[in-house]
């Protein structure tokens, strides 16, 4: 039975476990010995974990891991600039007897999958627009397989099985509201946008089924999802007849929901529900982030810093 999660773990204190791997790297340490760089997992969230001085077998076992394996460790709980970090001074790969449980290891969104997917597409069918229902509807049924299990990020926000149709559900929610409150919004179009702006995550990332991502696809890291999202928005308008002006703002919004350049954005949005979109977004991505850290944090504490939140430590308030 797994004792020891990432969420619970205290600083000072030696432990023996079980966690997967969610990468790692060998890399060359100050003294000349490589070390091993990883982040440990389980269904609770990740922790950086290092060890250090490889002997020569080490190197070749770890050269030829992959992420996703249940590895056992013993490690300390250690501090390193505001972050806990393990030192691992043993590990060895899990094997058939020791009786793992992989719903111990992969972290999920809280819904079921079905359920979110469900809801999402009620809400494109309920669209009074044809061609933007049309247009979601296709993507929803030709994606669904993938859509399913898919995180919406490798790490941080949503990165969990189906956390991309957690993260979509939640922001149609939140959009909706918005729509009562501004009423100038089209709401069919803000929730095409908010169906459509990171479907293409689903090839920009890899992904195995337990929603565990090893990185990038070869086109996401060439081109990532916003540029792969107007390719795809593009083809489908095409294929759909949806005309020049609808598919030339669906195009707007998935381009522009980073909001900034450095962020992969070459336009900030141009009108109100490209706007709002890259707030629901933002809403979203934080609020998912801050209930991550805060999660095993006690009342009346303060979490690791989280550097998607400007390396702020949050408070987790008592009442
Ligand atoms: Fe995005
Ligand atoms: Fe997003």
């Amino acid at each position: 039975m797994k004792k020891y999660y990432t969420t619970n773990l205290k600083d000072g204190e030696t432990f023996d476990d079980f966690f997967m791997i969610k990468s790692l790297y060998i890399k060359a340490g100050t003294t000349g010995k490589q070390y091993l760089d990883m982040i440990l997992s389980d269904a609770t969230g990740e922790v950086v974990a290092k060890k250090w001085d490889l002997d020569e077998a080490e190197i070749a076992t770890y050269e030829k891991t992959v992420p996703g394996c249940i590895v056992k460790v013993r490690a300390q709980v250690t501090d390193w600039r505001g972050q806990r970090q393990l030192r691992v001074t043993k590990m060895r790969f899990a094997q058939a007897g020791d009786g793992v449980d992989n719903n111990d290891f992969f972290k999920a969104a809280p819904e079921d999958p079905q359920e979110m997917y469900d809801f999402i597409v009620g809400k494109i069918q309920g669209f009074t627009d044809p061609d933007l229902r049309n247009l979601c509807m296709a993507l929803y049924e030709e994606n669904k397989d993938k859509l399913m299990y898919y995180p919406a990020a490798m790490s941080n926000h949503h990165a969990e099985y189906a956390g991309l149709l957690y993260h979509v559900k939640r922001m149609m929610m939140l959009g909706e509201r918005a729509c009562e409150v501004y009423t100038n919004l089209s709401r069919d179009l803000l929730l095409a946008g908010v169906a459509i702006h990171d479907i293409e995550k689903l090839t920009e990332i890899l992904s195995d089924e337990h929603g565990v991502s090893p990185g990038y696809s070869f086109e996401g890291q060439m081109l990532g999802h916003l540029v792969q999202g107007v390719k795809v928005v593009h083809d489908k308008c095409r294929e759909l007849g949806i005309g020049y002006e609808k598919e030339i703002l669906l195009e707007h919004m998935v381009i522009s929901h980073h909001y900034e350049p450095d962020f992969g954005s070459p336009k900030k949005p141009l009108f109100p529900e490209a706007e709002v979109l890259h707030y629901l977004d933002m809403i979203d991505a934080k609020m998912f982030d801050m209930e991550d850290s805060l999660a095993g944090v006690e009342p009346g504490g303060f979490g690791d810093k989280v550097w998607t939140l400007d390396n702020r430590k949050l408070y987790k308030k008592t009442f």
